[in-house]
């Protein structure tokens, strides 16, 4: 038997409440061995109820996974998340989505895991995600504009998530060019664009975010363990995946229906408010060279653009940037 999503929400809308079996089967018009299946289903998800009898069921308890009834719940959107694939494992969320963006999937299509086998990042390097702890998300997307934009959709994306941890935590989230989400400079998220598309025109982007939520600091590898961080770590309490999860594509599609609507300027004025990267002295590689100097904002491209110490100012369009001044902001 497959999970009942009507039941769920009726639980949801009753939170703190008995709900009795002929109530329940009333509503779904189903009958009451049906929806004690149902629940039996549910309890073995890990929800958790209190029963009595003759007087019902009481949901005392979601399990702590990316559960698309769970997520949809909380949602305000049109299109993104309104389809959810959930996994308890895959190779990579960005592997899901592209093919089934490539099989047709409508926009706005996402895929959650609660582990990657072979989780990606960017440059090919690897995306490190225990079981359960974080949000590993990925998103189809159909913009109508043309590739040499698709940057935007990664700086959106990061406005997005850093937007999110800020509002639900308080956290001080900022972005380091071009997509990395920082807390107090170590890495807290990272966002991988991949796209199928013709020189002048996009088939489909897909959009993958991870973002570190409750893994523990003995849970990151050693090496890696000065330069990364997460929200459990960062605020010491365990937090809900799900309302992140939930919180994150609500933000999202605000900003991208903004970003198709008005183009790249009011997701550049948000960017500008939360980099880590303006007034501070960088080192990026461009072409081979090594270039120092101060960024000094994003370009329509997403590329950023740096004021160099001769006084020129270029953009950089692709690779990573190295912080070499620990001033201003953190
Ligand atoms: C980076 O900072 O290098 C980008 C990391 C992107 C990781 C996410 S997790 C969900 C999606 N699936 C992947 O394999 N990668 C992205």
């Amino acid at each position: 038997m497959g999970l009942n999503e009507d039941l769920v929400s009726l639980f949801h809308e009753n939170r703190g409440r008995f709900l009795s079996g002929e109530e329940l089967a009333g509503k779904l018009a189903v009958s009451r061995t049906t929806i004690w299946n149902h629940i039996r289903v549910l309890k073995k998800l890990g929800y958790q109820f209190t029963a009595h009898t003759h007087v019902g069921y009481k949901l005392v308890a979601v399990p702590d996974r990316l559960l698309p009834q769970e997520i949809s719940f909380r949602l305000k959107t049109r299109f993104l998340g309104r389809i959810i694939h959930w996994h308890d494992e895959v190779a990579s969320t960005n592997d899901i989505a592209l093919e089934l963006a490539a099989k047709g999937s409508p926009e706005g299509t996402a895929v959650v895991a609660e582990n990657q086998s072979k989780g990606r990042g960017r440059f090919g390097r690897n995306w490190f995600s225990p079981h359960g702890k974080n949000l590993i998300l990925s998103l189809v997307l159909r913009p109508s504009f043309a590739p040499g934009r698709v940057s935007q959709l990664g700086i959106t994306t990061a406005v997005s998530a850093a937007a999110c941890l800020r509002d639900l935590f308080e956290l001080p989230a900022l972005i380091k060019w071009p997509n990395d989400i920082c807390i107090r400079g170590k890495k807290t998220g990272g966002i991988l664009t991949e796209l199928s598309a013709e020189l002048d025109r996009i088939h489909h982007a897909v959009v993958g975010i991870g973002l570190n939520l409750n893994i523990e600091k003995e849970e990151i590898p050693t090496k890696l363990r000065p330069h990364c961080t997460s929200v459990r770590i960062e605020t010491g309490k365990k937090c809900d995946r799900i309302e992140v999860a939930a919180r994150l594509l609500n933000e999202l599609e605000q900003r991208y229906r903004c970003l198709l609507r008005e183009g790249f300027s009011p997701i550049i004025d948000e960017w500008m408010d939360l980099s880590l990267t303006l007034g501070r002295r960088i080192e990026a590689l461009s072409e081979g060279r090594k270039l120092t100097g101060y960024p000094t904002g994003l370009d329509e491209d997403g590329g950023l653009l740096i004021r160099l110490d001769s006084g020129i100012t270029k953009k950089i369009s692709g690779g990573d940037i190295t912080i070499l001044s620990v001033a201003g902001k953190n």
